[in-house]
C-alpha cells in the first residue's frame, strides 16, 4: 500500500482529484467505483472544476456506486444516488444510464443483492474510490466476525448511524439498514484509492495501519490488495504519529510543493 501523507482536507481533495484524472487520461473508458459522503466531496468539487475549465472529459467513464440506504428512493434528497448526480454525474455531464447505484427502495432487497453482485462481478472497478467510517467500514461493510465477499444488507452500526444524523437533521431520520457491495467486489478492483480525512478518524486510522489485519476493522484488508493508494491527512494520522513516528517516516511519501 502507497501511503501519502496530506497536510489538510484540501490537500487531500486534490490529490485524489490528481489521481483520478490519470485514471481517466490513461483509460478514458474507466470504471470508477464511487463512495459518497465527506471523504470524496471535496475531490468531486474539484473534479467538476476540472471538468469546466480544463475539460477534463468523463463522457466514456462509467460509475458504479458501492451502497445505498434501504428504503431510499433514487430522487430522496439523502439518497446516494442523489448525491451522485448532484455532485458529480451531472455537474461533469456523465449521464445517469453510466452509473450504476443499489436500488434501496427495491421491493427484495435480497433479490437486488443479487442483481447488484452478478453487476458488479461482470464489470469490476478499474479504480476504486473508497472512504472509510469511524467502525472501520469501508462501502457499507460494518464490523464483523468475517468479510462478507457478497452484496448484502447490513445493519448500520451505531456510529454510523450517528456519523451521518447530521445530513438527516437528527438520528431517528437516518436508515438504519443498507444494501453494500462486499468485500469481495472491492477487493476485485484493479486499484483502489482511500480516502481519509479528520481528527474524529485519528483512532480507527491507527487501527488500520498499524493494527491486525481483522474484519472487526474491515479496511484492514485492504492491505492484502496489490495496488492501494491510500491518501489520508495530517489530522486523521494524529494518533500514528504520536505513536508509531518512525513507522510512519518510513512508510509515508510526504509530498512537497
Ligand atoms: P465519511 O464516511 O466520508 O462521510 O466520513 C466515510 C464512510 O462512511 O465510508
Amino acid at each position: 500500500m502507497k501511503l501519502i501523507v496530506a497536510k489538510d482536507y484540501t490537500e487531500l481533495s486534490r490529490m485524489a482529484a490528481d489521481l483520478v484524472e490519470n485514471q481517466i487520461l490513461l483509460k478514458p473508458d474507466s470504471r470508477l467505483g464511487t463512495v459518497t459522503g465527506g471523504s470524496p466531496a471535496g475531490m468531486y468539487l474539484e473534479l467538476v472544476r476540472r471538468h469546466r475549465e480544463e475539460m477534463l472529459d468523463f463522457s466514456e467513464v462509467f460509475v458504479v456506486n458501492t451502497d445505498e440506504y434501504a428504503g431510499l428512493s433514487g430522487d430522496h434528497p439523502q439518497s446516494y444516488r442523489y448525491y451522485l448526480e448532484q455532485r458529480f454525474l451531472e455537474p461533469c455531464g456523465i449521464p445517469g444510464e453510466r452509473a450504476a447505484v443499489p436500488r434501496g427502495d427495491a421491493e427484495d432487497l435480497e433479490q437486488e443483492c443479487r442483481r447488484y453482485e452478478a453487476f458488479c462481478r461482470k464489470h469490476p472497478a478499474d479504480l476504486q474510490i473508497l472512504g472509510m467510517g469511524h467502525t472501520g467500514h469501508i462501502g457499507f461493510n460494518e464490523p464483523e466476525d468475517h468479510f462478507p465477499e457478497e452484496s448484502h444488507v447490513v445493519s448500520l452500526a451505531p456510529e454510523t448511524v450517528a456519523a451521518n444524523a447530521e445530513y438527516f437533521g437528527s438520528r431517528e431520520q437516518v436508515p438504519t439498514k443498507a444494501v453494500t457491495v462486499g468485500i469481495g467486489t472491492i477487493m476485485r478492483a484493479k486499484k483502489i484509492l482511500l480516502l481519509v480525512s479528520g481528527r474524529s478518524k485519528a483512532e480507527i486510522t491507527y487501527r488500520f495501519l498499524c493494527g491486525k489485519i481483522t474484519p472487526q476493522v474491515p479496511a484492514t484488508i485492504l492491505r492484502l490488495h496489490p495496488h492501494v493508494t491510500a491518501v489520508i491527512d495530517e489530522d486523521a494520522l494524529f494518533a500514528v504519529r504520536e505513536r508509531e513516528p518512525e513507522w510512519l517516516r518510513i512508510r509515508a511519501d510526504i509530498r512537497k510543493e
